[in-house]
C-alpha cells in the first residue's frame, strides 16, 4: 500500500448531529475496521460523562483529554474513529489527525442538525441557549475549517449506509 501507508486511520469530523457515530459504525462494518467513538473513549477515560466533564473541569480540560485520547487512538490499530465536533478545531489535533488518518467531513444543512439534536440533552455546548443559534454560530465558526478535511461527504437523510456508501467512493 502507498498512498494510504500509516494513514489508514479513518477520522470523522463535523458538528454535532451531523452522524458522525451513526455513519461511523456503519463505514467500520462495511470496511471491516473496528469502529471507536472518541467520545466515548474520553468518558472512559475520565470515568465520567462529557457534560460531567465540562461542568467540573470546564472546556478546556475536556479539550486537553480530547487531544490526548485521539492522540492515543490514532497511534493504535487502524480504525474507524469518530471524533467530538471540537476536536478537529484545535490545531495540534487537526495536525495529528491530518498526519496519522484520512479525514472525512461530514457536511450538514443547518435545519438537519437541530432535528437530530433536538430533545437531547448530553451536548453541554446546546445546552442553555436557542440551539439554532449555537448551531449556526458553530456552522459560522467551523465550517470554513472542516473544509479542510481530507473528504468532504454530505450527510442527508437519505439513508445510513448511502452515507457510508459516498464515504467509501470518496475514499477510494
Ligand atoms: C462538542 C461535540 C460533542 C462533544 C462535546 C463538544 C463540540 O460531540 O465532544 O459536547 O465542541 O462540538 P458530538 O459532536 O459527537 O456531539
Amino acid at each position: 500500500r502507498t498512498a494510504t501507508a500509516g494513514r489508514s486511520n479513518i477520522v470523522l469530523v463535523g458538528l454535532m448531529g451531523a452522524g458522525k457515530t451513526t455513519v461511523g459504525r456503519r463505514l467500520a462494518q462495511r470496511l471491516e475496521l473496528p469502529f471507536i467513538d472518541a467520545d466515548a473513549e474520553i468518558e472512559r477515560a475520565a470515568g465520567c460523562t462529557i457534560a460531567e466533564l465540562f461542568e467540573r473541569h470546564g472546556e478546556a480540560e475536556f479539550r486537553k483529554g480530547e487531544k490526548r485520547v485521539i492522540s492515543r487512538l490514532l497511534a493504535g490499530r487502524a480504525a474507524v474513529i469518530a471524533t467530538g465536533g471540537g476536536a478537529f478545531m484545535d490545531a495540534d489535533t487537526r495536525a495529528l489527525i491530518r498526519a496519522r488518518a484520512r479525514s472525512v467531513w461530514l457536511r450538514c444543512p443547518l435545519s438537519t442538525l437541530h432535528r437530530r439534536v433536538q430533545g437531547k440533552t448530553h451536548r453541554p455546548l446546546l445546552n442553555g441557549s436557542d440551539p439554532i443559534v449555537a448551531l449556526e454560530q458553530l456552522i459560522a465558526v467551523r465550517y470554513p475549517i472542516y473544509a479542510e478535511a481530507d473528504i468532504i461527504v454530505d450527510s442527508t437523510d437519505d439513508s445510513v449506509d448511502n452515507a457510508a456508501t459516498r464515504v467509501i467512493e470518496a475514499l477510494a
